[in-house]
């Protein structure tokens, strides 16, 4: 009995143990991770946490022993080792920012040996300055570093297997690198975007035969890319993307023989040679070519790519109009199906001057753009018919007519960018547009010769950001409907329309906006309160309307408001003391209205570059609340009732340019710290009672080139495409990967179509004020000699000193003064002899001296000087020679008397006069009429996208 007890209890205890063991290998065999990579991996975990992160939560042996279940571990449970193995880290923005902003962070190397299997590591965005050591692991296939500050790469002789390298956003700049990892043989992706690399394209990458997506977009790459070897010997590329760099020359032939192609892009790089049609028409595979922002020249024919049927993407806009792109002979129909079509500023079907008509075979388009290319005819409705998932359509700038007309039934719910401007439509805005188009974001409708009123429908477009109708004849009143819809509206732009009544209606609400512009119209009224919610307004333009009755206070809780132009209206009363609390005013315009008094002394004035008061009432002393304005760039008072002196101040404002006093009632002497602003160009003081010398020093100024910073705009936006249209085709390379999420090369925010305000150059060149110099003291009672040293403004256009009583002879010094067009002395008394040396001032074109006590002979009327008549001269009783009447032998004898018809010359001198003068200044007026549009968001994305670029 006891044996058999004995003998059950054994066999008992061996099942227990027997089913333990196999339970044990079971497990081990089944799951479980071996314990030295569990190990190495909560060691790396405190690697990446040191010193005090809290990442990867679930790499924790209490919770789960089995470290194949943890977050971002992949094992290989497929192998026949007695356990899975760790093959994929995937630890990609893994690392704590605040860690980050303590310290940049470098890795070990040898934290990663254990995973002796690891096939994908991707370490991406983890603020990661470089490896430690040398990662050797020889099954090592995706190697992921993305996104990291390195300063040092893993030697790449130790990774002889990696298939997939993404250095990709790593500010890399050394150009060996290139070189170096031709050696990696077995290579099939590799991404270098988005860094610092420079010099030319190495042959030897050319040696990386199996490579099959290569991206080195986004570097400052530059050199032609070589006729043979090099890029064409890369058999087994599909992906090729060389984008935003700075290569130049042709496209190689030989890249016709890169058979297995279906993404190049070299957009945005300086290649010039002939466009590389027999490339493209060679390449069938060929689904997204982007081309864009180069100079190609020389001639295209769209039917040689009829045949490519995976197209998706035709990406080319042109910098160099000259390309010809011809569509339509001979004819074709294509195989493809376009989501992408840009063909813009070129000359596209150089004869016809058509839409290209293979377009009536497309019904998957997602962006048309045909902007820029001078197309005739009538606007293209079956485009929109065919392609109901439409995003963006941009026909801007070519010759399309109307009608519009739109089938009012249909909705494009995708649209979001819509672009006819520039054309000569000559029709009405269709009445359902609004609804027709839900969820456009921008809209623009400028210069397309549109009449009748806004529609009411435009309300039901509340996405709408930026709404442009600007130079139309638009006319009628703004519908409620159209003003309390729009709520997201951030750039409105009305200006020079007909539009007419009161501006707004009192419900709308448009709290996004930040730029409104209705300058230019027929709006009557007061200045109603509707804008009270638009807490973010910085641009308020209505100048060049009928509005009347006084400046509201409200206007001051628009504390972001940095331009405020309300010129040519009926506007009066005085300036409210709200307005003190608008201290971001930088342009601030209240011309030609019937303001009086002053401005208030509390206006914060500091960050003001451009003040326009010309025109009204104002009265008293130069304001002192401009005392801080040291910013100013112009300073217009002219045509009010200003009294005093010049005050001392105005020495501080060192970047005036413009400083116009003219035809108030200022007295005093000119300070000398006058002198201090050296980068006057335009200074008219004419028509005061100023009295005591011209200062001496006046020369020191007109020196100032202008900065860059003058290139800025008055709320001009353009419409921005994203980088890449990558997100429009259905393979790629370098997207998607199993195991790795490699999000690309562009991030979730270019993929939309953006839309950015821009400066716009070519509304100002830099330095036009510099060349429009002048200086007019005219009419005032100023004594005293010309200071010589006023010779010495080489720049000058115009000079006038007329009708003072200034004495001395003309400073020889003058004929310095090359490039003044207008020279004005008369009505002075002026002694002495003319400069005989005045003749070689090739460009004058207006000068007189008359009515001086000048003598001698008058300059030799050879060059400008064979042009100017008794009229310059005259009122001078010494003066003799030609052109005068009396020549200078007679003038010994005795006094002549010299009668001509005085005043009708002079007047007409001074017509003439003021006309140039007046050209001069509304030139550099209208030079200045540029303001910043600061919209934080536009100007985030340009930075995200510069960022990109450089
Ligand atoms: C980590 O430590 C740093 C100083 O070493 C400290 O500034 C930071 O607040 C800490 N972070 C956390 C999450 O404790
Ligand atoms: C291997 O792992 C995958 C997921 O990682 C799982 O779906 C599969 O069931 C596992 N196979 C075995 C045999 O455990
Ligand atoms: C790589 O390319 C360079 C230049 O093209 C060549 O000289 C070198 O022999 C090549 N190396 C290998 C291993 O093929
Ligand atoms: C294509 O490659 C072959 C040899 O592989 C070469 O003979 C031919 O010239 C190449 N074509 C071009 C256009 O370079
Ligand atoms: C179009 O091409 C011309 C040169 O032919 C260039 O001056 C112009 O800037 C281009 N247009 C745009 C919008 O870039």
């Amino acid at each position: 009995m006891d044996l058999c007890i004995t003998l059950l209890l054994r066999w008992a205890l061996g099942l227990v143990v027997c089913m333990m063991v196999v339970m044990v290998n079971d497990r081990n065999i089944g799951h479980a991770c071996s314990e030295g990579e569990r190990i190495a991996l909560l060691k790396l975990k405190d690697a990446i946490n040191d010193p005090n992160g809290t990442a990867l939560p679930t790499w924790d042996s209490h919770n789960n022993n089995d470290c194949c279940d943890w977050e971002r571990v992949i094992c290989d449970n497929t192998t026949t080792n007695p356990r899975p193995v760790v093959t994929q880290l995937v630890l990609d923005k893994i690392r704590d920012v605040e860690l980050a902003n303590n310290a940049y962070w470098s890795l070990n190397a040898s934290y990663l040996l254990p995973f002796s299997e690891l096939q994908v590591l991707d370490l991406s965005w983890n603020y990661l300055t470089g490896v430690n050591g040398v990662i050797r692991l020889n099954n090592l296939q995706v190697l992921s570093l993305k996104g990291n500050p390195l300063t040092q790469v893993p030697s790449l002789d130790e990774l002889p297997v990696v298939q997939m390298l993404d250095l990709s956003f790593t500010g890399l700049t050394n150009f060996h690198f290139l070189q170096e990892i031709s050696t990696l043989s077995k290579l099939e992706v590799l991404d270098l975007g988005n860094n610092l690399l420079s010099g030319s394209l190495p042959g030897s990458i050319g040696n990386i035969t199996s490579l099959q997506a290569l991206s080195l977009s986004m570097n400052n790459l530059v050199g032609s890319l070589p006729t043979q070897g090099g890029l064409c010997k890369l058999k087994n590329l599909q992906h090729l993307d060389l984008s935003h760099n700075q290569f130049v020359g042709q496209i190689p032939l030989c890249f016709s023989n890169l058979t297995s192609l279906h993404v190049f892009d070299v957009a945005h790089n300086q290649f010039q040679g002939v466009f590389p049609s027999l490339f493209m028409s060679s390449l069938k595979s060929l689904s997204y070519v982007s081309l864009s922002n180069n100079y190609f020249r020389g001639s295209f024919s769209f039917s040689s790519l009829a045949n490519h049927s995976n197209l998706e993407v035709f990406d080319l806009f042109s910098y160099n109009s000259q390309l010809k792109v011809e569509t339509e002979n001979p004819p074709f129909i294509p195989l493809f199906q376009l989501k992408v079509l840009r063909l813009s500023n070129c000359t596209l079907n150089e004869h016809t001057k058509g839409i290209p008509s293979f377009l009536l075979y497309q019904n998957d388009l997602r962006v048309i753009d045909l902007s820029y290319d001078s197309i005739i005819g009538r606007f293209p409705h079956l485009i929109l018919i065919n392609n109901t998932r439409l995003e963006v359509l941009d026909l801007g700038n070519n010759f399309l007519t109307g009608p519009l007309e739109l089938n009012c039934t249909s909705r494009y719910q995708d649209m979001n960018t819509l672009d006819i401007s520039h054309n000569p439509i000559k029709s009405e805005i269709p009445s359902c547009v609004g609804t027709i188009f839900q969820n456009l974001r921008v809209l623009n409708m400028s210069k397309s010769e549109l009449h009748g009123v806004i529609p009411a429908s435009m309300g039901h477009m509340a996405l709408l950001m930026i709404l442009d109708l600007s130079s139309n004849s638009l006319s009628g009143l703004l519908p409620a409907e159209f003003l309390e819809g729009v709520k997201s509206l951030e750039f409105l732009k009305l200006s020079k329309n007909n539009l007419f009544g009161p501006i707004l209606s009192s419900k709308a609400e448009l709290g996004q906006l930040r730029v409104l512009r209705l300058d230019n119209n027929r709006f009557t009224g007061e200045i109603s309160d509707v804008f009270m919610n638009s807490s973010l307004l910085r641009v308020l333009d209505m100048s060049y309307n009928h509005l009347n009755g006084e400046l509201p206070g409200w206007i001051g809780s628009f504390q972001q408001l940095s331009s405020l132009l309300l010129s040519q209206n009926n506007l009066q009363g005085v300036i409210p003391q709200e307005l003190c609390k608008l201290n971001r005013l930088t342009y601030l315009d209240l011309s030609k209205n019937n303001f009086n008094g002053t401005l208030p002394s509390c206006f914060d004035m500091s960050k003001l570059r451009y003040l326009h008061l010309q025109g009204n009432q104002f009265s008293g002393p130069i304001p002192n609340a401009l005392a801080n304005s040291s910013l100013l760039l112009t300073l217009d008072l002219m045509n009010n009732k200003f009294s005093g002196e010049i005050p001392s101040w105005i020495g501080t404002f060192s970047n005036l340019r413009i400083l116009l006093l003219k035809g108030n009632n200022l007295e005093g002497s000119i300070p000398t710290v006058m002198c201090q602003l050296r980068h006057i160009s335009i200074l008219d003081l004419s028509h005061n009672t100023f009295s005591g010398e011209i200062p001496s020093c006046l020369n020191d100024a007109s020196s100032g080139l202008l900065d860059p910073l003058d290139n800025i705009i008055f709320g001009e936006y353009f419409i921005m495409f994203p980088i890449k249209f990558t997100k429009y085709i259905s393979e790629n390379l370098l997207h998607v990967d199993n195991g790795i999420d490699i999000q690309g090369l562009v991030s979730d925010e270019e993929q939309e179509v953006e839309f950015m305000s821009k400066s716009r150059l070519e509304s100002y060149k830099g330095n036009i004020l510099y060349y429009m110099s002048g200086i007019d003291l005219s009419c005032n009672m100023l004594t005293g000699a010309i200071p010589h040293q006023i010779g010495n403004l080489s720049s000058i256009h115009t000079l006038n000193l007329s009708n003072n009583h200034l004495s001395g002879p003309i400073p020889e010094t003058f004929s310095n003064l090359k490039q003044v067009e207008s020279l004005d002395l008369s009505h002075n008394k002026l002694v002495g002899h003319i400069p005989s040396k005045l003749v070689e001032l090739y460009s004058l074109s207006i000068f007189s001296v008359a009515y001086n006590n000048l003598s001698g002979t008058t300059p030799e009327t050879k060059y400008q000087f064979a042009t100017f008549g008794e009229s310059s001269y005259e009122g001078n009783p010494l003066l003799c020679g030609p052109p005068l009447q009396h020549s200078c032998t007679s003038i010994s004898g005795g006094e002549s008397v010299m009668h001509s018809d005085l005043h009708a010359e002079e007047n007409e001198f001074r017509d003439n006069f003021m006309w140039s003068f007046a050209a001069t200044f509304v030139v550099s007026f209208l030079g200045v009429i540029v303001i910043v549009y600061f919209n934080p968001y536009f100007v985030s994305r340009i930075f995200s996208c510069m960022y990109r670029i450089i």
